[in-house]
């Protein structure tokens, strides 16, 4: 067994860099960078690990554009793909995507029967649920990344909003991660304190329109491409929460079978996360208008699956 853990992360774009760079600064574990650009992923991984001696991190970096290299990974994180151009929907990417997806699940499944697959590429949930049927890995060990980010831009508006430390807001989110994403504000806190206590509703609405147009938001700004920094913390947190089996209840995008009324569908939800991957689905009860919203947005995640014809 290695001694340090095998992170293996598709895409070396600026999510996929990105991923790489924080991963090995909390030294979580070695680093696999695949692109299929010849000496990006190369040229990332020396450059990432010429900055280990300044940031102090022993994480052995490599780029490759093949897969031999991820052979043994216990993480293999998924981020290739097209990013959105100004204009373009998540769902636009659906069927490029689709194919890139599939072809990188099928290369590394091959290596890495035991590994656990983390999705970060959009349309997410549609992706995830295409890795998951492509792979043959058992539902708990293929998981989506979009909640966390989610939350993340959530819990900035109303920090910032409420002039206190983000550190002091918690939030969720759930659904689908696209237009129609359910931000829960019953269950986002300030130091405990639920901001329905704290904020006006035309506030909250405010926010969590920002929220949910949030990806969209940094396309207008980047207009070549999308948020990465905030995708790649989010992404990281995932990887500590499993590789350290820390139990972490974070909302990701796990296979749903019956929990919160949807079956056989990938949607956002909280979950417990550890060694094993998904190790619960937290079911929360739901106010009828906030099912409704959960179901409307699951209904477009099924859309998009059905269109995918897995
Ligand atoms: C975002 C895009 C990448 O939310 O989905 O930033």
């Amino acid at each position: 067994m290695a001694a340090r853990p095998k992170i293996t992360v598709v895409g070396a774009g600026n999510v996929g860099a990105s991923v790489a760079q924080y991963a090995v600064e909390k030294e979580l574990g070695d680093v696999v960078l695949v692109d299929v650009i010849e000496g990006i992923p190369q040229g990332k991984a020396l450059d990432l690990a010429q900055a280990g001696p300044v940031h102090g991190y022993d994480s052995a970096l490599v780029g490759s554009n093949g897969y031999d290299e991820t052979a043994d990974s216990d993480i293999v994180v998924i981020t290739a793909g097209l990013a959105r151009k100004p204009g373009m929907t998540r769902d636009d990417l659906l069927f490029k995507n689709a194919e890139i997806v599939g072809s990188v699940v099928e290369q590394v499944v091959r290596r890495s029967p035991s590994s656990i697959l983390v999705l970060v590429t959009n349309p997410l949930d549609a992706m995830v649920q295409l890795a998951w049927k492509k792979s043959g890995f058992p539902a708990h060990r293929v998981i989506g990344m979009a909640g966390i980010l989610d939350s993340a831009r959530f819990r900035t508006f109303i920090a910032w909003e409420l002039g206190v430390s983000v550190e002091n807001v918690t939030a969720f989110v759930l659904g689908g991660h696209g237009d129609t994403m359910v931000p829960l504000p019953r269950y986002s806190t300030v130091a405990g304190i639920p901001i329905t206590e704290l904020l006006s509703k035309d506030r909250i609405d405010a926010l969590v329109k920002r929220t949910a147009n949030g990806g969209a938001e940094l396309v207008a700004l980047f207009k070549t491409g999308s948020a990465y920094y905030a995708p790649a913390a989010s992404t990281v947190e995932m990887v500590e929460a499993i590789l350290k089996d820390k139990k972490k209840i974070l909302p990701c995008a796990a296979y749903l079978d019956g929990q919160y009324g949807t079956k056989g569908l990938y949607v956002g939800v909280p979950v417990k996360l550890g060694r094993k991957g998904v190790e619960e689905i937290i079911e929360i009860k739901l106010l009828p208008d906030e099912q409704a919203a959960f179901d409307k947005s699951a209904g477009a995640v099924r859309e998009l699956v059905e269109k995918l014809k897995l």
